[in-house]
């Protein structure tokens, strides 16, 4: 029998991608999201390219009746959950909207899962939990150490999860909680139909969409972040995943939740990235060739709070995942450049 799948954040931009990935495995997917940084119209987009129907409801995940009407009129087998802020700077000059909405969000969702017994939940989290770390590539035992409010916020969901996960040896529950915390690396790319993709809000904070907005001529020039760290050329290096394999990750990460090692309850933690670093010259140079565009840059002081290397060690979730990543840097800046110039970017 089909599973059905409640996935909040679904019509954003890793969301609609997973959604996607999960029609087309065979699951029912029902969408939960307030649209804070999203659109209604990525519902059809995801209906076009998988010729299956999604549920969605417009709701805030802080909104405990709201979610209690969604899992009393559906039988949910498991919860992806993206929904949630995700800008650094912003969370430093706002550090109570990330945990009001991050961690206050995740509560009510999780306390409205157990009244209807539904403990299976894949997180979305994120390599920014490891902050600056030199045992370069990041394997997930690595101790946690967020240096902002937003992978705070993402440090605490893994520790509540974690504890709910252990909880249930001490007491006696119907069922036991099955979790996967994912650890993404740097997502970027779209889907190849050119119907979805990451529709940032404003000038762009992260690199790849900033590029793509430079190549197009509407914004005028790249200021890339130092040139001085110890990398080979001096700028940051980050291990850029195609936002497709990301998405298979999590078809991955729910098929586990019924298998081995989680078949009896508990939590396990995957970083989802290539193993591969660039660097953000290699990716002005990897942009021009995709889009026979010239991206004009130059080299400004280092941001703040920017680290010189993140790249993640991926041997964890091919061995217990069974999951690699199979698009390389030039079908990521491919796959960008065509949906930068698609009608919805327009
Ligand atoms: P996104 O902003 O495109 O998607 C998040 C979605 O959640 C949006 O559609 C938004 O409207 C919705 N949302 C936010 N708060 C909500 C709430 N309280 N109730 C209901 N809906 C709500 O972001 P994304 O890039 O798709 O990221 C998805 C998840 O992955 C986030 O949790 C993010 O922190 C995490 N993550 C993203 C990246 C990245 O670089 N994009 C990296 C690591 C982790
Ligand atoms: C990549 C490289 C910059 C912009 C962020 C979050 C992280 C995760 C992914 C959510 C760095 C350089 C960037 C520009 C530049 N998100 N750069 N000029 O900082 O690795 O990660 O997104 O969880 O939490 O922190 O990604 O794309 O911003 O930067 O030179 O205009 O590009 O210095 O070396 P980052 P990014």
């Amino acid at each position: 029998m089909k599973k059905t799948i409640l996935v909040t954040g679904g019509t954003g931009y890793i969301g609609s991608h997973a959604c996607v990935e999960l029609l087309n495995s065979g699951y029912h997917v029902i969408i939960v999201d307030n649209l804070s940084n999203s659109q209604k119209d990525v519902l059809a987009r995801i209906e076009k390219i998988t010729q299956n129907s999604v549920v969605f409801y417009e709701n805030d995940i802080r909104d405990k009746w709201a979610l209690q009407t969604i899992f009393k009129s559906h039988s949910i087998d498991a919860v992806i959950h993206f929904a949630g802020l995700k800008a650094v700077g912003e969370s430093c000059e706002q550090p109570l909207k990330y945990y009001q909405n991050n961690v206050y969000g995740t509560l009510v969702l999780t306390e409205v899962m157990e009244e209807y017994n539904v403990k299976n939940i894949v997180f979305s989290s994120s390599a920014t939990v490891y902050g600056d770390s030199d045992k370069v590539p990041y394997t997930e035992d690595l101790p946690i150490q967020a240096t902002n409010p937003y992978g705070q916020t993402k440090a605490m969901v893994e520790q509540i999860l974690q504890d709910y996960a252990a909880s249930d040896q001490f007491t006696k529950h119907d069922s036991t909680w099955k979790i996967v915390l994912l650890r993404y690396f740097n997502p970027t790319g779209a889907h190849k139909s050119g119907l979805i993709g990451e529709k940032p809000n404003g000038i762009p904070n992260n690199l790849i969409p900033y590029v793509s907005q430079v190549a197009s001529g509407e914004l005028k020039e790249l200021s890339v972040f130092g040139g001085d760290y110890p990398t080979t050329d001096g700028t940051g290096i980050r291990d850029y995943i195609h936002v497709v394999d990301l998405a298979k990750g999590h078809v991955k990460a729910v098929e586990m939740l019924s298998n081995a090692p989680l078949e009896k309850g508990g939590c396990k933690v995957y970083n989802l990235g290539t193993g591969t670093g660039y660097s953000v010259l290699e990716i002005i140079q990897a942009f021009e060739a995709a889009s026979g565009k010239k991206v004009p840059y130059k080299i400004v002081p280092r941001r703040s709070g920017d680290i010189a290397t993140c790249i993640a060690s991926t041997s964890l979730a091919k061995q217990e995942l069974n999951w690699e990543t199979e698009k390389e840097l030039e079908e990521m800046m491919v796959d960008t450049w065509r949906w930068q110039n698609s009608e919805a970017m327009t």
